[in-house]
């Protein structure tokens, strides 16, 4: 009972934007809800043992006591187990269909990166083997909008280590493997913000490979799409200029601008999206500086170099510029 006392604030932390316990999906109420029946026939399994272990122990032995263990043996030992497990096995092979239905909504690419998320909005075609996603679409980064109430087909894969894509209040988690495409389809049910993450090991970053899934009404979907396959709101600036001197350009891409690099994540708007460093640190101009000028430090094992060596003034009109990119 201490141990229980003790633990059980921990159940406070069993809410939130990344919880499980706050499902907002079809897949994820499914999952939430054989979670449940599973804790109950596990608590009543319990509760079965400890009163057959108290019995054992009485001091008074019964007078029938071989005839009840073989019977408790049988009934509770083979019969009760075999029914309960066959139940359990025709439930989730019943369920199973639920998670592989048709996409009817949009169809959007996902890549996993060392150690972020490359997105790829209205991607067409169908995935090659190799460099697993498909080509083409409007491209963003560690945020996915999708809209409520459809199912968004989402296309997983990864050009080199194997990643997990988890957004625990939506669905399960679906791995991202080089070579190969997964397909995941989301239907969330109520709209919100909700934080998804790596659930696979994959290099030192791994901890800090986060992302954000905004669900929204469709209207809200179509409007954000479009607005993010514009060119970016700012192409002529001091900012750009010293972007483009420092060699930001040979890794990042800023539709409308020279840069067109595509190792890092594409920044054409990244002031929209509400993280930057993959969900570690709210998108303003002072984190964007710190995070060019000490990138390993923000972000340990982080794959961008640190431009620590550049004057503050200079890091702050990149950041300022950047911040400008709605
Ligand atoms: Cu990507 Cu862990």
């Amino acid at each position: 009972m201490a141990a229980l006392a003790a633990t059980s604030p921990l159940v406070a932390a069993c809410a939130g934007p990344q919880s499980t316990f706050t499902a907002a999906g079809t897949e994820s109420e499914s999952v939430l809800f054989l979670f449940y029946v599973m804790v109950a026939g596990g608590t009543a399994i319990w509760l079965f043992v400890i009163g057959l272990s108290l019995y054992a122990v009485r001091t008074t032995p019964a007078k029938d006591g071989a005839r009840i263990g073989v019977r408790l043996i049988i009934w509770g030992g083979c019969v009760f187990p075999t029914v309960v497990l066959t139940a359990l096995l025709f439930w989730g092979l019943k369920e199973m269909p639920g998670y592989r239905r048709p996409a009817d909504g949009p169809r959007i690419a996902v890549s996993g990166e060392r150690f972020w998320w490359r997105v790829a909005y209205d991607v067409e075609g169908e995935p090659g083997i190799v460099k697993s996603l498909p080509t083409g679409g409007v491209e963003s980064a560690n945020e996915i909008w999708i809209p409520v109430g459809r199912r968004t087909e989402i296309l997983l894969g990864s050009p080199d280590v194997i990643h997990s894509f988890w957004v625990p209040a939506l669905a399960g988690k679906t791995d991202m493997i080089p070579g190969r495409v997964n397909r995941l389809v989301l239907e969330p049910t109520v709209e919100g913000v909700y934080n998804g993450v790596c659930a696979e090991f994959c290099g030192s970053a791994h901890a800090q490979m986060a992302f954000r899934v905004v669900v929204v009404s469709e209207d809200a979907y179509a409007a954000h799409v479009a607005a993010q396959a514009e060119p970016a709101a700012v192409v002529a600036s001091p900012g750009l200029d010293r972007f483009i001197e420092n060699g930001c350009a040979a890794c990042h891409t800023v539709r409308g601008t020279p840069a067109d690099g595509s190792v890092g994540p594409d920044l054409t708007h990244v002031a929209s999206r509400r993280t930057i460093g993959a969900g570690l640190l709210e998108t303003t101009e002072a984190n964007l500086a710190d995070f060019i000028r000490a990138t390993d430090h923000v972000k340990p094992g982080v794959e961008m170099p640190s431009f620590g060596a550049l004057p503050d003034d200079e890091v702050a009109v990149i950041a300022r510029w950047l911040g400008e990119l709605r």
